[in-house]
C-alpha cells in the first residue's frame, strides 16, 4: 500500500518538467506588450535587436543566444524565404525575401506560415523598429539557413 502511493508520487512528480515549462513561455509571452518594450534605434548590437523586442521568445534564430522559441517558424529565411514567395496562398507585396522579412514583421497577418497560430506574432513592432533595426534583421535572416553561425 504504502509502496504503490511512493509510486504513484514519484511518477507524478516526473510528470511536472513538461507543464511548468508552457507557464514559462506563456509568462514571458504575456511580458511582451508595446508599453514594455524600448524603442529600438538600430545602433544596438545585433544580438540586442534581435532580443530587446522579445524576438527569441517565440523563434529559434541562429547566432541569438538563447533565442530558441518554438511558437513561431525558426527563423531560417535563407531556406525558407524563397519557399514562401513561391507559395500560392502568399498574398503580400514582397518580391525578394528581404521585402518579405520586413513585411513579416510590420505585418505578420498578411501571411500566416502554414502548421502555426494566428493573430500570435505582435503586430505593433512598426512603431517599436527603426527602419535601420528593420534593415539589419533582414540582412542578417535572409542569410541564416540554420546551424549556429556567429552574427
Ligand atoms: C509571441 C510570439 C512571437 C514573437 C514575440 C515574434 N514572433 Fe515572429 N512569428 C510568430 C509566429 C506564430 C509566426 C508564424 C505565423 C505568422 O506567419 O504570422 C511568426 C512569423 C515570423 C516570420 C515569418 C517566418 C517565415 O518562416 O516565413 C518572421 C520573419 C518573424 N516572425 C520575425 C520575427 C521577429 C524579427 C521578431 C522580433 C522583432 C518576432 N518575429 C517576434 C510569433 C512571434
Amino acid at each position: 500500500m504504502t509502496v504503490s502511493v511512493v509510486l504513484v508520487t514519484v511518477v507524478w512528480a516526473l510528470r511536472e518538467p513538461a507543464p511548468s515549462r508552457l507557464r514559462t513561455d506563456e509568462t514571458a509571452i504575456g511580458a511582451l506588450t508595446p508599453e514594455k518594450i524600448p524603442l529600438v534605434t538600430g545602433d544596438e548590437s545585433l544580438v540586442d535587436i534581435f532580443t530587446r523586442p522579445g524576438c527569441p521568445v517565440c523563434h529559434m534564430i541562429p547566432g541569438i543566444p538563447g533565442a530558441t522559441g518554438q511558437v513561431g517558424p525558426p527563423l531560417v529565411l535563407g531556406i525558407t524565404g524563397e519557399q514562401r514567395l513561391k507559395d500560392p496562398a502568399y498574398r503580400g507585396q514582397a518580391k525578394t525575401v528581404h521585402e518579405y522579412i520586413v513585411e513579416s514583421v510590420l505585418e505578420p497577418q498578411r501571411f500566416v506560415v502554414r502548421g502555426y497560430p494566428e493573430k500570435t506574432m505582435p503586430t505593433w513592432y512598426g512603431s517599436k523598429l527603426s527602419a535601420l533595426a528593420l534593415e539589419k534583421m533582414a540582412s542578417y535572416l535572409e542569410r541564416q539557413t540554420g546551424g549556429s553561425s556567429a552574427p
